[in-house]
């Protein structure tokens, strides 16, 4: 593949060691994927961060690297660590983990990595533009910054986005490639759709289909940016949906040849049999929403229905530093935690160690926590709206 003579330099060693072994991986990859050149990428946000994913082959490699001088040339975020970094102890998070977890933060920030963790970066100070090549991580925030922004990313392993990081570019193929970015099948959405769990049953249903296909909706009706990151996360994580359209909502909707495409159907039967699917517990023992992390409008939603209230059991509601900063200013966080609920910032309900801290059943709004729960966590689910979610633990 052709190499500028900035590459080459850094994959001469000219620039240290780990440039030149980030290089080497890019290289390698755009052999495999048969890229003609690299492009620069204008940020990019690593998975691999949680101690729970890593452990401490990781924490030693990052240690390592970050020792070596790596150092990032765009900007930077990070994918959910295993923690609420501040509150960590009040919380109730494992100290040895947590003591672990903070090593691997502190080897990030060394490398110039923004310490902001998070799978909405774009809320948060991390936002592309349409057209624009990034090189992000985890499944939803590539589905969100690909489909709804019209940004360019393939869906990043930890190792390749630090490359990309370190190195500033990433080799061009793939989903940055305009003739891999066109519909591949049709769905026609016969619903009325209010919830996010609406959303994230309806992705869940159409990635178990598509599985890693780039399909075309038809029948959204004025889904807001929250849905949109609902649907497509549930997407990435039951089939491996990196891209979608969506007539009306997404940029890149337009001027397609839809005929001669296949064409999937989802109506009430569907929806109902996949929230059947998605619940394997009855009664939870903790309601944690957040996923994708939440934005400030849902998080003003969830304070609104626990003003003046009282919980029985835990309510978290996952979301970046940046968001619960703003919640704590608009008064949102109080709410919620006088209610005796909590705004968990930096980690979520998949990447924690929750099934280590008492839980057993946890209650979701979210299909792609539906889907990874169960296995990553052992934990049962109850999946369903935010409203009847927290009813139940005001009862
Ligand atoms: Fe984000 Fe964790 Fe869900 S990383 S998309 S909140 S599983």
């Amino acid at each position: 593949m052709y190499l500028t003579k900035e590459e080459e330099k850094m994959l001469e060693g000219e620039n240290g060691e780990v440039p030149q072994r980030f290089m080497r991986l890019l290289v390698r990859l755009g052999e495999i994927y048969g890229a003609e050149k690299m492009i620069p990428v204008g940020s990019v946000q690593v998975a691999g961060v949680s101690y729970k994913s890593i452990e401490d082959p990781g924490l030693e490699f990052l240690e390592d690297i970050a020792a070596k001088g790596a150092k990032v040339k765009v900007l930077t975020y990070l994918n959910p660590a295993g923690m609420d970094m501040e509150n960590w102890k009040e919380i109730g998070f494992p100290e040895e983990f947590a003591k672990n977890q903070i090593r691997i933060m502190e080897a990030f920030r060394k490398m110039g990595i923004v310490v902001t963790a998070t799978c909405t970066p774009y809320l948060a100070g991390n936002l592309p533009r349409f057209g624009e090549s990034i090189a992000w991580s985890e499944s939803s925030a590539v589905s969100f910054s690909n489909s709804v922004i019209g940004a360019r990313t393939n869906r990043e392993g930890g190792p390749s986005a630090l490359a990309a990081a370190i190195c500033g570019v990433t080799p061009n193929y793939g989903l940055h490639l305009d003739e891999n970015r066109k519909p591949q099948v049709v769905v026609d959405v016969n619903l009325d759709m209010k919830y996010n769990s609406d959303y994230g049953a309806l992705g869940y249903h159409v990635g178990k289909l598509v599985k890693n296909k780039i399909p075309y909706f038809r029948g959204l009706k004025n889904p807001n940016t929250d849905h949109l990151k609902a649907l497509g996360a549930a997407m990435a994580a039951s089939g491996a949906v990196a891209l979608y359209h969506a007539e009306g909502c997404t940029p890149e909707a337009r001027d397609h040849e839809l005929s001669g495409l296949d064409n999937i159907q989802v109506g009430k039967d569907e929806m109902r049999a996949t929230f059947d699917k998605l619940n394997t517990g009855e009664i939870p023992d903790i309601v944690i929403l957040g996923c994708p992390h939440a934005s400030l409008r849902e998080i003003s939603v969830l304070a609104d229905m626990l003003a003046g209230k009282t919980l029985n059991k835990p309510v978290w509601i996952c979301t970046s530093r940046v968001m619960k900063e703003a919640a704590d200013r608009m008064g949102f966080t109080e709410t919620i935690e006088s209610a005796g609920g909590r705004v968990v910032a930096d980690t979520c309900m998949v990447v924690s160690p929750i099934e280590d801290m008492g839980f057993g059943t946890t209650g979701v709004n979210s299909g792609k926590a539906a889907n990874y729960l169960p296995g990553f966590c052992n934990q049962k689910v109850v999946f369903n709206n935010v409203e009847e979610l927290v009813r139940k633990c005001l009862q």
